[in-house]
This record gives structure tokens, sequence and C-alpha cells, in this order.
């Protein structure tokens, strides 16, 4: 997703994944691509828990749908630091059906 999104706005962008193996298989993918793409987009190995500093951000997607409630507070936590009109776009509500 984050590279996709790159690759057809030609914005910057950055993900964040916990899981080792599957951060290792995003850059993997993006070695793939050609340098100019690659340079705009970064990818992080962490954990949300740690509460990663995401305040430069204009849009936010978050693939939450199997995140525990408890993720989803750490997650909302951090979005009250984001800039006034940032984007949030979610595939599961913060705030119930
Ligand atoms: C539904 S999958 C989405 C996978 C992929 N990033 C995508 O958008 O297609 C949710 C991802 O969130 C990651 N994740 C779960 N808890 C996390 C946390 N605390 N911090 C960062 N990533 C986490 C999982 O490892 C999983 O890869």
């Amino acid at each position: 997703m984050v590279i996709q999104v790159s690759m057809e706005t030609k914005c910057k962008s950055v993900g964040i994944e916990k899981e080792p193996d599957r951060h290792k298989a995003g850059l993997r993918l993006l070695e793939q691509f050609e340098s100019e793409l690659a340079q705009r987009v970064t990818l992080h190995n962490l954990d949300l828990n740690d509460k990663p500093d995401i305040t430069d951000t204009t849009v936010v997607f978050t693939n939450n749908l199997c995140f525990t409630q408890e993720l989803q507070m750490t997650l909302l936590d951090l979005f009250g630091g984001l800039k006034r009109g940032t984007k949030i776009i979610c595939t599961k509500s913060f705030f119930g059906q």
C-alpha cells in the first residue's frame, strides 16, 4: 500500500510495520523499483505502541481491521498529535459501528 500510493501520487510515504518479516518483505519489494520511487518511500520496523513520531503527516492510512482495542486507543492518542486538516483513512472505525 505504501509503495503503491507513492507510485500513483508522487507523494512521499512512510510505512510502519511491527513484524520484522513483513517489514523485510516490504524492503525487498521496494528494491525492485527505480531509485526515484525508492527515495520517496521509507519503511520502518516499529511498534506503534512505542509512539513513533507521525506528526509530519498530511494523510494517514491504517489497515487496523485486526487491531486490538488497546492498540486502537494508542492510535487515537497518536492522531491527537497530528496537524489540523490531516486526513485519516482506516479499515475499522475507532468509535464502534
Ligand atoms: C491487516 S495487516 C496489514 C498489512 C499491510 N501493512 C497492509 O496494509 O496491507 C495489519 C498489520 O499491522 C501490523 N501490526 C499489528 N500491530 C502493530 C503494532 N503494534 N505496530 C505496528 N504494526 C502492527 C501487523 O503486523 C500487520 O502486518
